[in-house]
């Protein structure tokens, strides 16, 4: 198979100097699989994100939560791509579904935002994933398809990019995907990518899984052949995120 295990960390809107001083000494401290193995990309806040990138352990990542669309100018409160490339910051989080939801961003807005990214030079994890409705509707697939089109639609070259699945349903809630759930969608991304991106794409392309993972859940969910790793919230605030890093193996 040859896809690299991905572990990223959504901080969310969460954290402290102290708080913030507090994790990053646990996940330097931590016993992780080598980074052949698995990459670990974090992802605090904006304000954190300096400070976690010069004291982090040089083999983990970071990454930001969202970026603007289009290149820096008069969008008073926005973060472009430009200034995350000249803080030395490679990944960034879009399309998130708390964005998709609170703040209105549309497929095709997510889709100009990957593109625009990784114009840039900055690696995406794009982020796919169906409302509890939609699910009991039986139109998961149609959903994260739709989403992963938009995207697809505006980009030509996937290399630097991950896919997240996170069901709506299962963010925040501790209602986990069980391990066939979470397989079941992976898989239909694939073959939506082998369809109508290219074989060699589906192949390649992380397709990692978000919406309570915690320690308990990730060995499983790790155990289906289309996960490719995890998209943690809360958990990754925790020690035990270095437990799900560890799932890899
Ligand atoms: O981006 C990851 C996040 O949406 C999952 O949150 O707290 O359910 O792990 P959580």
């Amino acid at each position: 198979m040859g896809r690299k295990f991905f572990v990223g960390g959504n901080w969310k809107c969460n954290g402290t100097a102290d708080q913030v001083d507090k994790i990053v000494k646990t996940l330097n401290e931590g016993q992780v699989p080598s980074p052949d193995v698995v990459e670990v990309v974090v992802s605090p806040p904006y304000v954190f994100l300096p400070v976690v990138k010069s004291q982090l352990r040089p083999e983990f990542q970071v990454a930001a939560q969202n970026c603007w669309v289009k290149k820096g100018g008069a969008f008073t409160g926005e973060v472009s791509a430009e200034m995350l490339v000249n803080l030395g910051v490679p990944w960034v989080i879009l399309g998130h579904s708390e964005r998709r939801s609170l703040l209105g961003e549309s497929n095709e807005f997510v889709g100009d935002k990957v593109a625009y990214a990784l114009s840039q030079g900055l690696k995406v994890i794009a982020c796919v994933g169906e409302t509890l409705e939609q699910r009991e509707s039986g139109s998961t697939m149609e959903v994260v398809s739709a989403q992963t089109k938009a995207i697809a639609e505006k980009i030509k070259d996937w290399t630097n990019v991950v896919v997240a699945y996170e069901p709506v349903w299962a963010i925040g809630t501790g209602k986990v995907a069980t391990p066939a759930q979470a397989q079941e969608v992976h898989a239909g991304l694939r073959e939506w990518l082998a369809t109508n991106v290219s074989a060699e794409v589906a192949e390649s392309t992380r397709i990692i899984y978000g919406g309570s993972v915690t320690a308990a859940n990730s060995k499983e969910l790790a155990g289906q052949p289309d996960v490719d790793g995890f998209l943690v919230g809360g958990a990754s605030l925790k020690p035990e995120f270095i437990d799900i890093i560890n799932a890899a193996t």
